[in-house]
């Protein structure tokens, strides 16, 4: 499929505590081969020819950002995150102009594993067809829907996919469709829901599951090993070795 390359901003909503993680420092600043998750995670996307940009809105309170290599990167700058996710990717929307940057990506802190070919699959696939996208890998085990512990049905497993990051959409469109969403108060967990909230078209594009976001301790030791295994491989991913 044929495409114009364009420059491209990625924002990194990092502004959580990840509660479930139970750790003494938010997740993203959890060290895998001694480097935070939020650096692996910076490092991969700026490694990419087409993204010139990244924004990562940080938490108020945020004491480790300044401790890490990040602030000395040419295209890394920082906003204040918000109360929820959706708040921390406005934020970051609200500096970007969009004739400079037509499209956006939002990426979370959290998922430091994904592949580069996955990233130049959502950006092929969404360049070439002029549509909006989001990496999702297909639900693989049998479905139940319950209630109080106890099975209520089975969910037909065939149309489900996990939702995933990156999430890719036009600048203007993915702003103008938080704001809808935010203003009728709708629950928006990711971009893609802002979208179909404004009878906007989201593509699916299938995901490596290593993609995985950090989010209980068992994580940490699967995203290690995952990077690991990545790097001994060498095939997708460029990191600072
Ligand atoms: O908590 P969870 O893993 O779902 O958060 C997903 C991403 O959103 C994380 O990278 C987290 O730092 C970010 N986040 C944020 N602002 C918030 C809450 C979460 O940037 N208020």
């Amino acid at each position: 499929m044929p495409y114009k390359k364009i420059p491209l901003v990625v924002i990194i909503p990092a502004a959580g505590i990840g509660k479930r993680m139970k750790a003494n420092c938010p997740k993203q600043y959890l060290k895998i081969n001694q480097t935070t998750i939020l650096e692996h995670t910076v490092t991969r996307l700026a490694s990419h020819p087409m993204i010139n940009k990244i924004i990562i809105a940080l938490g108020a309170e945020d004491e480790y950002f300044a401790k890490t290599h990040l602030s000395e990167q040419a295209k890394v700058f920082v906003v204040d995150g918000g109360k929820e996710r959706v708040d921390s990717v406005l934020a970051g929307l609200n500096i970007i102009d969009p004739n400079e940057f037509p499209w956006v990506l939002v990426h979370d802190a959290a998922r430091p594993c994904l592949a580069l070919n996955d990233l130049d699959s959502l950006i092929e696939a969404c360049l070439a067809e002029n549509i909006g996208g989001i990496l999702a890998s297909p639900v693989r085990d049998t479905m139940k829907r319950g209630k109080d512990f106890l099975i209520q049905a089975t969910v037909e497993r065939e149309d489900l996919w996990h939702a995933l990051t990156p999430q890719m959409y036009p600048t203007t469109q993915l702003k103008t469709s938080i704001e809808q969403a935010l203003d009728a108060q709708a629950v928006i967990t990711d971009e893609a829901s802002a979208i179909e909230f404004s009878g906007g078209k989201s593509q699916l594009i299938s995901s490596s599951s290593e993609n995985i976001k950090i989010t209980h301790p068992d994580d940490l030791a699967l995203a290690e090993f995952i990077i690991n295994k990545q790097l001994s491989t060498n095939v997708n991913i460029q990191e600072n070795q």
